[in-house]
């Protein structure tokens, strides 16, 4: 279906969500020409307001959050097409009047019946909502479509996203199902595929006969902020882990698709996660590492652990970071450990892949070097800074034969004028498109929680002394260790370890 026109509608109309992410991307989408001319967006809430008054508010919002300056006329635009509908979603009296609603705009805005719900609300009722639009009629129209969005968690174990899931597809199809991971969105995750399978110079050599291992690492400053609440039921693997870098991981090393199509592209990955070799109790315990920060300093500042912070229990077992070492189980990465880590209240803000090359078997006359010589180093830098730099050795000028580490850098975004469109603007314009190749297959979904119960699980039985690194550190002393131990290490590029070469 090529007709775009479409009402978007936001249930949780006055979360951060909204406020921070969606409304300020669609004024990104309008102010690069990339909204549809049939379009209107309709916002759900609790609080009672007019339409005028949330307009007053989202001003506020695309201010600080757009990537784009204000300009009056381009928001008035917008703003005409923005409606605010008072009520509370969890009761059913709202949906009849929505219906209505919904049904005059499409006359007034020709937007066919068409539209997008998204639920930008806490996940427990994601079923409760579709449910509802269903019982009320909001789904149906077979000359339309009808799409859903919604964001993670989906679910807290296997098990419970199985019953969200059963939930939803007794209403949307798994076609019409878009499940958000926002760094799908990110520009340098779309570019792994491109920098991989468009380039001779590195797919050739992107297996285990050239890699000695790869690291995927995603860093933060911030602590859990205002989030306790749903942190302390969540903890870092299921909140970065099984979602962002498992799909870090899957576009890293998945097989190369047999075109472009979204369900071959989605197949190759799930692939992937199929192929990681399972972890047993002993395996978890030798292999994976968790942490919690504790009191400690973010550059020059004070800051407290986490077990002080706002809705977090003083005694919390809850991990901040988590640190894994896995293997995939297929020709092209058989004996090929992937390190991948994550954490909070780290020195850093950086999200990067690390390819690292085996080294030479002979190193020639430079055999006297052969201890120290640094690896060739292949640097996804996904963000903030977007690019990618290769790290490879070069005769220091002289008349000794020194060996030193050089660097070819391609940085995406320190040019003037690269303004990388925001994660949520290219998902949101998707959904509009009805690609659904930016986001999170069932099965994919599936998978990749069999694999984090089978850590949790672990974990929750094995006792842990809490906090176990100090903010503003690279994580605990295990972390490190886990690579030690195989003659490896973490390279903290967010420190800017490698780039100052
Ligand atoms: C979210 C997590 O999905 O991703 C947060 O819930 C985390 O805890 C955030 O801070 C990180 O996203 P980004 O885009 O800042 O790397």
């Amino acid at each position: 279906n090529t007709d775009l026109s479409n009402i978007f509608v936001i249930f949780g109309g006055t979360g951060d969500l909204t406020y921070r992410k969606l409304i300020p991307a669609l004024y990104n989408l309008h102010h690069e020409n990339q909204l549809p001319e049939h379009f209107a967006v309709v916002s759900i809430g609790r609080r009672d307001k007019t339409s005028e008054q949330y307009r007053n508010e989202l001003v506020d919002s695309v201010k600080q959050f757009s990537r784009f300056p204000f300009i009056e006329e381009a928001w008035k635009t917008l703003e005409d097409r923005i409606y605010y509908e008072q009520f509370d979603f969890s009761q059913d009296e709202g949906y009849y009047h929505l219906k209505e609603f919904l049904q005059q705009l499409d006359q007034k805005y020709q937007t066919n019946g068409n539209r997008i719900y998204y639920l930008a609300v806490a996940p427990e009722y994601f079923g409760f909502i579709a449910e509802k639009l269903k019982i009320h009629g909001l789904i149906e129209n077979q000359r339309s479509w009808k799409r859903v969005v919604i964001e993670k968690p989906f679910g807290r174990d296997l098990q419970s996203a199985r019953e969200l899931n059963q939930q939803m597809i007794q209403v949307f199809t798994e076609e019409n199902t878009y499940r958000i991971d926002h760094y799908l969105g990110k520009e340098m995750l779309q570019n792994i595929m491109v920098i991989r399978f468009a380039n001779a110079l590195f797919e050739p050599i992107w297996n285990h006969r050239y890699i000695d291992h790869i690291q995927i690492s995603s860093s933060e400053t911030v602590g859990v902020e205002n989030r306790g609440g749903y942190y302390e039921k969540a903890g870092a693997l299921r909140d970065m882990i099984q979602n962002h870098m498992l799909q870090l991981l899957t576009l890293t090393a998945m097989e190369p698709p047999i075109n472009l199509k979204t369900e071959s592209i989605r197949d190759e990955k799930v692939k992937v996660l199929r192929s990681i070799e399972e972890f047993t109790k002993e395996t978890v315990i030798k292999n994976t590492v968790r942490g919690q920060y504790g009191p400690g300093k973010i550059k020059g500042k004070n800051v407290s652990g986490y077990r002080e912070e706002e809705r977090v229990s003083p005694t919390s077992t809850t991990e901040t970071f988590a640190a894994l070492k896995l293997h995939i189980n297929n020709f092209r990465w058989s004996g090929v450990p992937f390190y991948i880590r994550t954490g909070k209240r780290m020195p850093s803000k950086s999200t990067e892949v690390i390819v690292q090359f085996k080294q030479l078997e002979h190193t020639l006359y430079f055999k006297e070097y052969k201890d120290y010589l640094m690896p060739n180093l292949l640097v996804i830098r996904i963000q903030p800074l977007e690019g990618v730099y290769l790290q490879f050795n070069a005769k220091q000028p002289g008349t000794k034969n020194h060996i030193v580490p050089v660097k070819m850098d391609f940085c995406q975004n320190c040019q003037v004028g690269s303004n990388s469109p925001e994660a949520y603007e290219r998902l949101i314009y998707d959904v509009m498109k009805g690609d659904s190749t930016l986001f999170t297959r069932w099965d994919e979904v599936e998978y990749s929680w069999k694999l984090v119960d089978t850590i949790a699980e672990v974990w929750q039985n094995q006792p842990i002394v809490f906090p176990n690194y100090p903010s503003g550190t690279w994580g605990p002393k295990e972390a490190d260790e886990l690579l030690h131990r195989d003659r490896r290490r973490w390279w903290n590029v967010g420190e800017g370890e490698l780039m100052k070469l």
